[in-house]
């Protein structure tokens, strides 16, 4: 079967940059991105591709070449829905802020009705594609709710989940080191619609890197793969904690480790703490549904990747304070960086988040920086916490345009994004500006200590 018309369901992080590849890679498949949210999709329209609602290098390139001759987006999901043979449904997954599995599960609701609209939309055959990230078992929730509602026509379910990272996503999508299809792979038409899935990525990735397995194994390896992605960061944060009290140095002990093959180089960099939208929902999922079998050693096991990094989160603000001779009330601190990593303009779960409420907790005046994340959202992002009023939020923290504005007249100056700008510093200015002693913590091991201290800042880096 060949795959000729594509609806997306969700024009978010992942739906708008996949969706942008597989139409710049098949010209003859016509791709349509759809959303509820007029805004965004507005965004993607916009004439003037730099200002699409999502930052990632290289995407604006790949949606000039495709936008308007295979890719639209369009607000008008039935229409979109009713002609597709293949419909990605790339909508969140949030964890749950209410009811049974409240701060643990994942909350299915907008899954659910994305599949009653195509249940009701449906005129003819489709495949339905999980590309959002979902527990274990969610095609059988979606396949009862399409056959028991629908038309009577017929529908396969996929499992295509996503590992592409943000700030790397065209790149990831462009050069996958897998892309993971799972099918009802028992039947003949289940074979075909894993066969369709894999045609469409054969137009650019290689065809052993295309896996294919039952569903029940696809849903259930991303989960374990974000889960051990973090893992990773945890274990080495919590190295971190112990160079600090040994005068080991986590750089070191990474680069020692990493050079085992067995363990290999990646994602062993310490950090302020890991955000990002799934690390931490993806793990707190996981550890629902092990504890709705019983599995309490497994769940325990896995929450405690999430332990660890809150500590991380706390234990990085609380230096601050405990250096700044135990009081930050007045004081005015900068912070270098507000999305969860560089090169994303993505704030969700991050780490200057809860650093700053930390701070701001301890009455101190909170001042940010960051080269792409909008002052609106860093407000958002603070009063969805509800630990004082918007008002006071504003009062207290101040964003601002340049670095040296952030820096100038502060006590002390945290790194908490690696943007590469911040290595680029006149450093010497920022230290002029400051007050003295003039305190430079980095979260993000991004700056050099020996270069610093000749300056005359007072530096700490985590993990040294
Ligand atoms: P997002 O919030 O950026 O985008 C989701 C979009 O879906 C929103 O624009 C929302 O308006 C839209 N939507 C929700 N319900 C809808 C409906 N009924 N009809 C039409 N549109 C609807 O989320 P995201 O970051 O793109 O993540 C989507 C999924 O992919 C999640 O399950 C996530 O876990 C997974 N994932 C995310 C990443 C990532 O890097 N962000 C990577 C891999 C997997
Ligand atoms: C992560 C995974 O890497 C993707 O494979 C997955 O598809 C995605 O989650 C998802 O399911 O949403 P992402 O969150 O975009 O991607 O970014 P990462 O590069 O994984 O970074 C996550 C967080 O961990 C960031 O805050 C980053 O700074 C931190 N990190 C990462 C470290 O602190 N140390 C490291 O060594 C690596």
């Amino acid at each position: 079967m060949k795959i000729k018309n594509i609806c997306c369901i969700g024009a978010g992080y992942v739906g708008g940059p996949t969706m942008a590849v597989i139409a710049q890679k098949c010209p003859e498949i016509n791709v349509t991105v759809v959303d509820i949210n007029e805004e965004r999709i507005k965004a993607w329209n916009d004439e003037d591709v730099e200002n699409i609602p999502i930052y990632e290098p290289g995407l604006s390139a790949v949606v000039k070449e495709a936008r308007g001759r295979n890719l639209f987006f369009s607000t008008d999901v039935d229409a979109a829905i009713d002609k597709a043979d293949m419909i990605f449904i790339s909508v969140n997954t949030p964890t749950k802020t209410y009811g049974i599995g409240k701060g643990m599960a994942a909350d299915l609701k907008f899954i659910e009705l994305c599949a009653r609209q195509i249940a009701r939309v449906s005129k003819d055959d489709k495949i339905v594609v999980e590309k959002s990230t979902l527990p274990v078992r969610t095609a059988e929730a979606l396949k009862n709710i399409l056959d028991n509602t629908g038309n009577g026509v017929n529908y396969q379910i996929l499992s295509n989940p996503e590992f592409l990272a943000e700030g790397t996503a065209v790149d990831d999508l462009m050069n996958p080191d897998r892309v993971l299809i799972g099918g009802d792979i028992d039947t003949t038409k289940g074979k075909e619609a894993v066969e369709a899935l894999v045609d469409v990525y054969a137009h650019w990735v290689p065809r052993e890197r295309l896996l294919t397995t039952n569903v029940w194994s696809s849903e259930l390896s991303k989960l374990t793969a974000n889960a051990f992605l973090a893992q990773r960061v945890s274990s080495i944060n919590a190295m971190s904690e112990l160079c600090e009290k040994t005068g080991a140095d986590v750089n070191e002990v990474s680069k020692a480790v990493g050079m085992d093959s067995r363990i290999g180089s990646k994602f062993l960099k310490s950090s302020v703490g890991f955000g990002g939208s799934c690390f931490q929902k993806d793990i707190l999922n996981l550890v629902y549904i092990s504890k709705s079998f019983g599995l309490n050693e497994v769940a325990d096991y896995w929450e405690q990747v999430i332990l660890m990094n809150d500590h991380q989160k706390r234990r990085f603000a609380a230096k601050i304070v405990q250096t700044l001779f135990n009081t930050v009330s007045g004081k005015k601190i900068a912070l270098l960086g507000w999305a969860f990593k560089k090169d994303t303009n993505d704030t969700r779960e991050s780490a200057a988040i809860y650093v700053a409420d930390y701070l701001l907790n301890e009455q101190a005046e909170i001042v940010i920086y960051d080269p792409k994340v909008k002052t609106e959202q860093i407000y958002a992002d603070l009063d969805y916490l509800n630990s004082r009023s918007s008002e006071e939020n504003r009062a207290r923290l101040k964003v601002v345009n340049t670095p040296y504005e952030a820096t100038n007249d502060s006590h002390a100056v945290a790194v908490l994004t690696e943007w590469d700008e911040f290595k680029e510093l006149d450093w010497q200015k920022v230290y002029n500006e400051m007050l003295k002693p003039a305190f430079l913590f980095d979260g993000r091991r991004l700056l050099k200590r020996k270069t610093k201290e000749e300056i005359g800042f007072e530096f700490y880096a985590i993990g040294s």
